[in-house]
């Protein structure tokens, strides 16, 4: 029988992640990454570098570390700071897969197999994905919950994901009859960056795996490269109108205004109250100007920490170490919860 819903009591704790696969792009930025830097300053704050999730598809082996790196320098560049936020790699703390397992008994296939990310990447060849592919929103409830996290900052491509972990918890509180243990996580997604759209068409998701490069803009672009692809971005013959309304139609230009309000810290609204009237010649300069003023030094800095992978290296076994700390008497609670044999004290 379910359990009325019991409020979780313990203290808030922000978790996310990103994929050790390729450059991130100006939608991990706003989307996900911008946050985790505001987000430092109110709340303990855990980032993990999901490269277990990475090899639910084919990874090549010889890289797959240094790609860790660099997903934990870009967090480094764009001002996650290793005193005040954990960043650390999932596959150096065991807990994921262990409770990743646990959750899998939890979770029922029907849940997943609604899962609309699953679909997209299988497509028609769902046969010959991985068991992990199919999987990945389980591992994805355990990162979160072997934290006992109350909030969880990413772009709206993932709030399916999040309903899922939502799920699982609740399932867990009911099952084990322990009202209130795990938290539902709530997801943060508001904003004008939740959802960045490729520069080349306004109807689909800026993505790493996008054949056009012009359009992304990546976190490793230049300034030259960034101003590029946004005077090449696709727009229409109009000019930049006064209301939101008008921008139902016009996908290409939606996405660059909320580009810009993501940047500006402003509203859609606002920035169309700043350019209505206006000209794409007059708009998009000014856009350019802003993403380079904002993107460069991260790039930059970036670039350092890339040149230097012994610090990085440094920062991350600390975080593994911390993590380690915080994860491992919440599995020792669940292994509990769930009535597995220990060695009597
Ligand atoms: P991934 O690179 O798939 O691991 O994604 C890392 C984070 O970036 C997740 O929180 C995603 O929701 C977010 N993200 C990815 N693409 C976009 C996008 N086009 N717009 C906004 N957020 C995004
Ligand atoms: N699935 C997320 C993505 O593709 C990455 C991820 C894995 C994640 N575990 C997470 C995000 C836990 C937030 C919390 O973007």
């Amino acid at each position: 029988m379910s359990q009325p819903a019991v409020k979780y009591t313990g203290p808030p704790r922000v978790f996310s992640g990103m994929q050790p696969t390729g450059d991130l792009h100006l939608g991990n930025y706003l989307g996900a990454l911008k946050k985790f830097v505001d987000l430092q300053h109110s709340h303990e704050c855990v980032y993990c570098i999901v490269d277990l999730h990475a090899v639910t598809v084919w990874q090549d082996p010889k890289i797959l570390a240094a790609q860790t790196r660099n997903i934990a320098a870009a967090y480094l560049a764009a001002g996650v700071d290793p005193d005040k936020a954990i960043i650390y790699p999932q596959s150096a703390v065991r807990g994921h897969t262990e409770l990743a397992w646990f959750f899998n008994c939890v979770a029922r296939i029907g849940w997943l197999s609604r899962m609309t990310q699953f679909k997209e990447k299988s497509g028609k060849n769902s046969e010959n994905m991985s068991v992990g592919l199919y999987d990945y929103p389980v591992l994805q409830a355990a990162d979160i919950l072997l934290f006992k996290a109350t909030h969880v900052p990413v772009g709206e491509d993932q709030k399916q994901h999040l309903e899922l972990s939502r799920d699982i918890a609740q399932k867990f509180n009911n099952d084990f009859e322990v009202p209130g243990f795990f938290p539902l996580p709530e997801p943060l997604i508001k904003g004008p960056g939740a959802r960045i759209m490729s520069l080349r068409d306004g109807t689909k998701k800026m993505s790493k795996s996008d054949p056009s490069v012009n359009s992304r803009i990546n976190l490793t672009d230049n300034a030259d490269a960034i101003a590029k692809k946004i005077r090449k971005a696709k727009t229409d013959a109009g000019v930049i109108p006064e209301s939101l309304k008008e921008l139902d139609d016009r996908p290409e230009l939606a996405n660059l205004v909320g580009i810009y309000g993501a940047f500006a810290e402003i509203s859609k609204q606002q920035v169309l109250d700043k350019y209505a009237g206006k000209g794409f010649g007059v708009f998009k300069p000014a856009l350019a100007e802003l993403a380079v003023e904002i993107l460069h030094p991260i790039t930059e800095r970036m670039n350092d920490y890339l040149k230097n992978p012994d610090e990085t290296d440094r920062v991350l076994a600390k975080g593994a170490q911390a993590a380690n700390q915080i994860a491992e008497p919440i599995l020792a609670e669940i292994r509990d919860v769930m009535g597995f044999w220990k060695l009597k004290p």
